[in-house]
């Protein structure tokens, strides 16, 4: 892209309103195409001629913004006419706005005292071969806008009657804006994608109006009402109501999470342009003539997130189940707006790779995100320490710390973004930073061979953790020490594919192997023996399963994994011979369980086991988000054991496919479906006539694996029979 625009700013400081730029511009001749380059130093949104340009929410999205800034191109031939205006405001969003890492981190404190700047350029092609160019610089105007306030933890207030006075709008002025860093759009774009409608409305006993979507969800309301010149409707928003009843906001912590319309004269509609909110329930503060006057029709709830291609199904006779993972899915929706979240609702929000890499494999098979997790990476590579190190987040507005299985999101993601597509191009991407994140480790070590010392998450949230705490009992040095061997394994793995030479890297496997097993003969929680046998590190994996089927037992057949082992607990028990006890962790409704959050009622996955207690209290108001997707990664158990659509190493990308289905008897019947690169795989598995029968779609040739026994066959649907 050959930029000769300028970036412009107003010429004064707008404070808390979004400076809205302006160009009106004549054009003579024939258009034949044009296609305007567009970006700015917050979120903007731009209208020609009085119609949006384009659909994307939020654009131009978030970037670790001082290696890569996004810049769009939109088609805009049909907007334009003999006379044009152009008009572009611009929110704080991610660059400007509050996120916690800014007054810590100079470098992100500096970006967010830049000016609100934007930077666009309209290329007209007219009929004859000419072009014409309409860019940014000081011919065009800036002012303040209808947008009073804008911020994604805080809200957003519209002022629908604001007048802006001619005399109010001077001449941008142009600045030095970075160019160097300007990429073109690489992730999806973020979209509203879809609406929820009001469920019902009701009055709380503190006497609050209070309008329930029914759904936990990501994204704003939209209001549609008559109403009068400056009437108010302010909106609060919540996930939970209390265990009285009432609105319910402590969890978003400091997060004001509010919307403010002013209205004008008439009837009228809006939605917020530059934030949003995470929330099921919606508190009238202010509306014409009361919140009792407020109507069910005047809210619609519309859900925003990337534009990923849903891509996996699973359903079953077990409607707790179908709840969990309808809930597993709105928390993949509610959390994938260009970045995978944490959550969306708190003052948070963050690219947290722990989280990323925990849930990914079943991100992957509910939707297509190579794309998206193409993009994230990218800045993970762009924002790794020149030693390696990988931040808690990504983009890094945190600083460079590391700690362990959250920096492991470096090697893990583009190993199972190959697996799920089968497309190598994101190791040879990101396989400099993959060889980093271990030499990192290897660095920064006090003993050779595993990573002990520094600072870590451990197994977060981890139910054996000591009152107080929210780290898990699972010792810190294990957990850093088996993502070490995981990590290094991986980059052996991506290496091969790539034809690199790993040499380096196999030689030190076998000696953190060697290194893990004299360290740690003994395992002491849930997760020491999920991570020793699901990583094959233990001296006898078997023994490390059998161990850790008797304590599941022990605990009275329970969980009581954190965000470390919680993943690949149910792998570890149906791989060592303990399926049963697979499902019953699966299926089991009292608390601490998957399904137990479904019993109170959750429409999305919670941060914690026991974000609502039994007796209806909550965990905590600081670390209490209600769609937190973490937990969701069971669903890749679901799909690849209990369906049995296996990922496949030796033909990624279920080129081959290989299907070993475990049906139990708690269940009638369960379907799993899922798009991939060479078709539809599906799996189905049902009681019928004493028996069970399997129904299973391949495109490929495919082994299907029944009760043991594996049959080649090749594409097109197959039926088999096995014992009940
Ligand atoms: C986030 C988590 C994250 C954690 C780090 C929390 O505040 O919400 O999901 O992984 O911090 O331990």
């Amino acid at each position: 892209m050959d930029w000769h625009a300028q970036w412009i700013q107003p010429a004064e400081n707008l404070g808390d309103v979004s400076p809205l730029f302006e160009k009106k511009f004549p054009l003579g001749k024939q258009v034949q195409s044009a296609t305007l380059y567009i970006t700015a130093l917050g979120v903007y949104e731009a209208e020609l001629n009085g119609q949006r340009v384009g659909t994307y929410v939020l654009a131009p999205g978030w970037t670790s913004y001082q290696k890569r800034l996004q810049y769009q191109a939109y088609d805009v031939t049909a907007l334009l006419q003999a006379e044009n205006t152009l008009r572009v405001t611009i929110g704080k969003g991610w660059y400007r706005g509050r996120l916690p890492g800014w007054e810590a981190n100079e470098c992100y404190n500096e970006l967010h005292k830049a000016p609100a700047g934007m930077l666009a350029q309209l290329e007209i092609r007219y009929r004859d071969g000419r072009r014409e160019d309409i860019a940014t610089d000081d011919t065009w105007t800036a002012g303040e806008s209808r947008v009073r306030f804008s911020e994604l933890y805080d809200g957003e207030t519209y002022d629908a009657s604001f007048v802006p006075e001619k005399a109010s709008r001077s001449a941008a002025v142009c600045f030095h804006g970075p160019y160097d860093c300007l990429i073109p759009q690489q992730g999806e774009e973020i979209r509203e994608k879809e609406q929820v409608r009001a469920a019902r409305i009701f009055t709380t006993p503190k006497g609050e109006t209070v309008v329930d979507f029914g759904q936990n969800l990501t994204g704003y309301v939209a209001i549609s009402l008559n109403a009068h010149k400056g009437d108010i409707v302010e909106l609060s928003h919540a996930e939970v109501m209390d265990r009285q009843g009432n609105f319910y906001t402590e969890n978003y912590r400091s997060a004001k999470a509010k919307y403010c319309y002013i209205c004008k004269e008439g009837p009228q509609t809006y939605q917020p342009k530059f934030t949003y909110f995470g929330f099921r329930y919606i508190r009238i503060d202010a509306f014409p003539g009361g919140a009792a006057n407020a109507k069910l029709e005047d809210f619609t709830a519309v859900v925003v997130y990337s534009d990923i291609r849903r891509t996996g199904s699973l359903c079953c006779s077990n409607q707790a189940l179908n709840q969990l993972f309808a809930n597993i899915l709105w928390g993949q929706k509610g959390n994938f707006l260009d970045v995978p979240t944490d959550c969306p609702q708190r003052d948070e929000r963050l690219g947290w790779t722990g989280d990323a890499q925990v849930f990914i494999r079943t991100a992957a098979l509910n939707f297509d995100v190579e794309k998206f997790f193409t993009k994230w990476l990218a800045d993970l590579a762009a924002d790794q320490g020149a030693d390696g190190s990988v931040g808690h987040v990504i983009p890094n507005v945190l600083g460079n710390e590391s700690s362990a299985a959250w920096g492991d999101a470096a090697a893990i993601c583009p190993w199972e973004i190959y697996l799920a597509y089968g497309n190598p191009d994101i190791l040879s991407r990101q396989f400099a930073s993959m060889k980093q994140w271990v030499r990192y480790i290897t660095t920064h070590t006090r003993k050779p061979y595993l990573w002990t010392g520094g600072t870590h998450f451990g197994d977060w949230l981890g139910l054996d953790a000591p009152s107080g705490s929210y780290k898990g009992l699972t010792r810190d040095d294990l957990i850093a020490s088996a993502f070490y061997a995981h990590s290094t394994d991986l980059v052996i793995r991506a290496g091969k594919v790539l034809g690199e030479d790993v040499s380096e890297f196999e030689a030190l496997y076998p000696r953190i192997v060697d290194a893990f097993q004299t360290m740690y003969p003994q395992y002491e929680t849930q997760t020491e023996c999920v991570l020793a046998a699901h990583f094959k590190l233990a001296k006898d994996c078997q023994k490390a399963a059998d161990q850790l089927a008797d304590m599941v037992q022990k605990a009275g057949t329970a969980l009581q994994t954190g965000f470390v082992g919680t993943p690949y607990l149910l792998h570890v028990l149906s791989d060592y011979g303990y399926c049963d006890l697979a499902y019953s962790l699966l299926v089991r409704e009292a608390y601490p369980s998957w399904l137990y959050p479904v019993t109170k009622g959750a429409t999305t996955i919670w941060e914690h086991w026991d974000g609502i207690k039994e007796n209806g209290d909550f965990w905590s108001k600081d670390m209490n988000s209600f769609n937190h997707y973490a937990y969701g990664a069971v669903a890749d158990w679901v799909y690849g054991v209990a369906a049995g659509i296996v990922r496949d190493e030796a033909h990624p990308g279920y080129a081959k496919v290989t299907v070993a289905p475990h049906p139990d008897k708690r269940l009638d019947w369960l379907k799993a479906a899922l798009e991939t690169r060479h078709g539809l795989v599906r799996s189905e598995w049902k009681k019928a006539d004493g028996m069970w029968r399997y129904e299973i779609e391949t495109p490929v040739d495919a082994t299907i694996t029944i009760s043991g026994t594996a049959y080649s066959v090749s594409r097109g649907i197959h039926t088999f029979y096995s014992a009940l």
